[in-house]
């Protein structure tokens, strides 16, 4: 008997990207995203002005999603749409889309958990690398979080540690603050950094039990040292600018890093599944490719376009979801806190 595939609308708006994608099955289509350069003026994501980009965005995107994919609304199998965690109001632009196509065309709707999203992009279809085998370490670094999950199925998933405070990225957003760098500063921290000399300046790494993990220590610390050099010197920071992204960006890599050798050593696991937008970091990545060859880890990197926010891994949440027919309600709100 001949598989019917499935064709799933994602959507995806629990922060600053309005993003649409079409999957067939677990191959997708299309894959687009309307960044919102509107919060590069503040420093950082100013929520009411998010939810109002959203409602601008969606339904270009959404257009445009469905245009690349040479796909007409009415072949959709479902609607998928980012139920939490983010924030409440860019969350409800998303979800009120979702359910409103989903009533209209009288197809499923599936919720989805952002964080399961970023581990679970590495499931769609690759031609150049096979998914992970379960189970593996999950980690989750982005702008919102640092988790450290027990992956065991698709959706068994645990929370090891995760941080007391800042997240990573936000570290690296703060930091870069400081220096006068736009938002996000993660990528320009990165490009900075490469020819920087990463043991100019030295920062402490906290000492946090269990899985847990800190950044507000590391980062008041470099907060600190850039106000105490300008006083001397105004230059400070144009004068060392390479060197002060190169210094923190070891730093900030490190302490998850020595998180991550921990729970694969405690957990006897050597499979390691990274997620989320500072899984773009180049020194993150060639971290643990040096560690995939000296320990024998299994290293799980995702492409570029799936490290920062997108609906693709949203879609592929709801394809494994789709499968178990495993649907959303409509009357289930948004949870701006919903846990893996
Ligand atoms: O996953 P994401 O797009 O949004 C959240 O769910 O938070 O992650 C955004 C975060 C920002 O903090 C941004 O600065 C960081 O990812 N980021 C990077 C790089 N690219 C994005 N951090 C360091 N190096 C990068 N290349
Ligand atoms: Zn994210």
């Amino acid at each position: 008997m001949k598989k019917i595939s499935s064709y799933i609308l994602a959507i995806e708006s629990s922060c600053d990207d309005t993003a649409a994608a079409v999957l067939k099955n677990n191959e997708v289509l299309s894959n687009c995203i309307a960044n919102q350069e509107i919060h590069r003026d503040y420093g950082g994501v100013v929520p009411e002005l998010a939810s109002r980009a959203h409602q601008v965005n969606i339904v270009p995107v959404v257009q445009q999603a469905l245009s690349i994919a040479n796909i007409d609304k009415k072949q959709l199998t479902a609607i998928a749409y980012t139920r939490g965690p983010g924030l409440v109001g860019s969350l409800l632009v998303g979800s009120s889309f979702a359910k409103s196509l989903s009533l209209s065309l009288d197809i499923p709707l599936i919720e989805v958990n952002h964080m399961q999203a970023h581990i679970l992009c590495h499931f769609i279809k690759n031609e150049e690398k096979k998914p992970p085998r379960f189970p593996f370490l999950g980690v989750t670094i982005s702008g919102g979080h640092t988790q450290l999950i027990l992956v065991e199925d698709y959706f068994k998933m645990t929370e090891l540690g995760t941080t007391l405070d800042d997240a990573i990225g936000e570290a690296f957003d703060k930091c870069g603050k400081k220096m006068g760098l736009n938002y996000p500063a993660g990528p320009e921290i990165d490009k900075l950094a490469r020819s920087g000399n990463p043991k100019a300046f030295e920062f402490p790494i906290p000492k946090v039990q269990h899985f847990d993990v800190s950044y507000s220590g590391v980062k008041t610390a470099f907060l600190n040292l850039i106000s105490k050099n300008i006083n001397k010197n105004p230059n400070f920071i144009k004068d060392n600018l390479n060197d002060l992204c190169a210094s923190i960006q070891k730093t900030l890599v490190e302490i998850i890093m020595n998180k991550i050798e921990k729970a694969t050593y405690s957990l006897k696991i050597n499979r390691v599944v990274i997620g989320g937008g500072v899984a773009a970091n180049s020194e993150i990545r060639k971290v643990l490719n040096d560690m995939s060859i000296s320990s024998e880890w299994e290293i799980f990197i995702p492409p570029l376009k799936y490290t920062t926010d997108n609906a693709a891994m949203i879609g592929i949440v709801a394809y494994y979801k789709l499968k178990k027919n495993e649907l959303g309600e409509m009357y289930q709100s948004v949870d701006p806190r919903l846990v893996i």
